[in-house]
């Protein structure tokens, strides 16, 4: 056993083609966990079940998109049949983007943000959640939101009110699940190198002025939440629930530190 105790669950991480959910997927099976990797993108979900199944690992790859309910439904059926109930799920699927200022945002791109980003949560969780109720072993569940559900996104607004539905959504659902021993958290990412975010960090002064934002001096890499993730998601954090972990190198904490001010000390008056 390692000290996260993964070893044989059955773990089911959304948009885990690539990215973020490929490293969750990855850092799961190296703890012996056994892994459904879920993506829109069959191709992907597929080649990153055969890479864990390469290196030892229990895989499988599922084609599903998580705003569809009778896919979602067949893709549990699929993992309740070849790996068992659910055990933990990482709902990390989404779409990341601008879509501009609330006042001209399209209704179109709104809708299809937040049915992706919330309501997509949901209908997986209700899907895998339900396994974890009958199977009454208790279980975990980990939401992947963002820095943006704490404070706003300029011309992300779309995006950072998803995801600050989603830090509420992780509440709710912990308290309604917690009588059935399935603990809900979330962890809120800050700046992550990965697809979605290629354009900034592949212009290099854009990459290298994000990197002097972050107070630890460093743009963070799938692997840094795959790790947390695995731990909320392990027996470990058996009596953490309701809560957010941000993994933000401490960027959010930052703001005071752009306020200008003279030189020397200055003295309380
Ligand atoms: N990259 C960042 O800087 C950053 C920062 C904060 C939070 N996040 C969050 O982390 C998570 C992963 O982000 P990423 O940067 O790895 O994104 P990504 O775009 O690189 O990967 C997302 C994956 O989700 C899949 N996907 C998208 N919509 C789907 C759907 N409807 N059904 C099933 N699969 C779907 C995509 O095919 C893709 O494989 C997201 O929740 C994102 O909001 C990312």
């Amino acid at each position: 056993m390692t000290w996260l105790g993964l070893e044989g669950r059955v773990c089911v991480v959304t948009g885990a083609g690539r990215g973020i959910g490929a490293g969750v997927a990855h850092e799961l099976a190296r703890h012996g966990a056994h892994v459904a990797v879920l993506d829109r993108d069959a191709a992907s979900a597929d080649a990153v079940a055969a890479e864990i199944a390469s290196a030892g690992g229990r895989s499988i790859g599922l084609a599903a998109d998580v705003t569809q309910q009778d896919a979602i439904a067949a893709a549990a059926e699929r993992v309740q049949r070849e790996l068992g109930a659910c055990h933990v799920l990482v709902n990390n699927a989404a779409l990341v983007g601008y879509a501009g200022p609330l006042m001209d945002a399209d209704l179109n791109q709104w809708n299809r943000m937040l049915d992706v980003n919330v309501t997509g949560t949901l209908i997986c969780t209700r899907a895998f959640g339900r396994q974890m109720i009958v199977a009454g072993q208790g279980g975990a569940i980990v939401n992947v939101a963002s820095i943006c559900g704490h404070l706003p996104l300029t011309h992300g607004g779309v995006y950072s009110v998803g995801k600050a539905g989603l830090l509420m959504l992780t509440r709710m659902l912990a308290l309604e699940l917690a009588e059935h021993g399935v603990r809900c958290n979330s962890v809120s990412p800050g700046l992550v190198r990965t697809p979605a975010t290629e354009a900034a960090y592949g212009d290099s002064e854009v990459a290298e002025a994000r990197r002097r934002l972050v107070p630890i001096r460093r743009i963070s890499e799938p692997e840094d939440l795959a790790t947390v993730i695995a731990f909320l998601a392990s027996d470990r954090a058996g009596y953490v629930d309701g809560q957010d972990v941000l993994v933000d190198g401490a960027l959010s904490q930052s703001l005071m530190g752009w306020v200008p001010r003279p030189p020397g000390p200055m003295r309380p008056s």
